[in-house]
């Protein structure tokens, strides 16, 4: 069994849900109001344990009220906090998330603990990294400690997924470290340049990336699915048609469909799929880690939706 390591964010998502965004100095009333477990590393971990994989989460966590919360989410999602830190006098990450009738959502971020994850943390925790068959890796962390850990995963011959996630410029260094990097379409415009409104843009976009050093680019288009750019290779691998109703985490249940997949050995276009259908799954249901399947869900999903 393949061993996973996730190094990332946790946060606590504070959920609104609203007829439709109110405007810049616009009041609206809004529909309900839910906390639920997120933060783009804590996402990848539990929907990787969700679906059955073996994953260490290496993060930190303020002392209030959401931390203590939180070590009850991982221990009941069964994602090893062995190197989840609590640190004293600063609040866990949060997350404040309007999500409109039409599944659509705003997000503001504020980092907390999140930012504490430094390089000095990334060292202390090298072992894991070095031991773990993949790390997962997003951008709600501080940079220079993303690139670190990659550097360390991937000098022990390990495989990094990169979610660039949220859209910031990157090094170069880190694009070269990515076994594989998994933007949306406006991350990848924004690290690229180009125009990823039509298939064209969106093969020069992977293509650019590949030019960094990444070795495969997977750009996520939503219902549309997902883009896979590789040497010689480009193609659209359809996403499903489902009933979305909040697309919050959509993408890190892609990417911790796609690291379970590739870690069973599939190939890249199959695991592909097994992504777009774990995060298709995903936005049928609120929250973010809520929403995420497990295992047998996601089979008996793709069983329903043969090719
Ligand atoms: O990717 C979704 C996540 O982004 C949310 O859970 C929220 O915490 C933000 O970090």
């Amino acid at each position: 069994m393949k061993h996973y390591c996730v190094l990332g964010s946790v946060n606590m998502d504070m959920v609104t849900r609203v007829g439709s965004f109110p405007k810049p100095g616009q009041t609206v009333e809004g529909i309900s109001f839910t906390t639920f477990p997120g933060g783009k590393g804590a996402n990848q971990a539990v929907a990787l344990s969700r679906l059955g994989a073996d994953v260490l989460m290496a993060g930190r966590i303020g002392d209030d009220l959401f931390g203590t919360q939180y070590k009850r989410v991982f221990a009941e999602s069964g994602v090893d906090s062995g190197a989840l830190e609590v640190m004293s006098g600063i609040a866990t990450g949060t997350a404040s998330i309007e999500v409109s009738n039409m599944g659509e959502n705003h997000i503001v971020v504020v980092a907390g603990a999140n930012g504490l994850v430094d390089t000095v943390f990334v060292e202390k925790n090298r072992a894991v990294i070095e031991s773990s068959d993949f790390l997962l890796l997003q951008l709600e962390v501080p940079l220079e400690s993303v690139v670190l850990a990659a550097r360390i995963s991937r000098a022990a011959g390990r495989i990094v997924v990169l979610d660039p996630a949220p859209a910031k410029h990157l090094p170069n260094d880190l694009l070269a470290l990515a076994s594989v990097i998994t933007p949306n379409e406006t991350e990848a415009a924004m690290l690229t340049g180009e125009d990823t409104s039509a298939d064209a843009g969106i093969r020069r976009a992977g293509e650019k990336l590949l030019d960094s050093g990444v070795s495969t680019v997977i750009i996520k288009a939503g219902v549309r699915g997902a883009y896979l750019v590789a040497r010689g290779c480009f193609e659209r691998v359809p996403g499903f048609t489902v009933k979305s109703v909040d697309t919050t985490a959509a993408g890190d249940s892609f990417n911790a469909g796609l690291a379970v997949a590739l870690g069973e050995g599939r190939g890249m276009i199959e695991s592909i799929r097994f992504a777009n259908a774990v995060a298709a799954i995903s936005t049928t249901r609120n929250g973010a880690q809520a929403a995420m399947p497990v295992r047998a869900e996601v089979d008996a999903f793709l069983a329903c939706h043969p090719r």
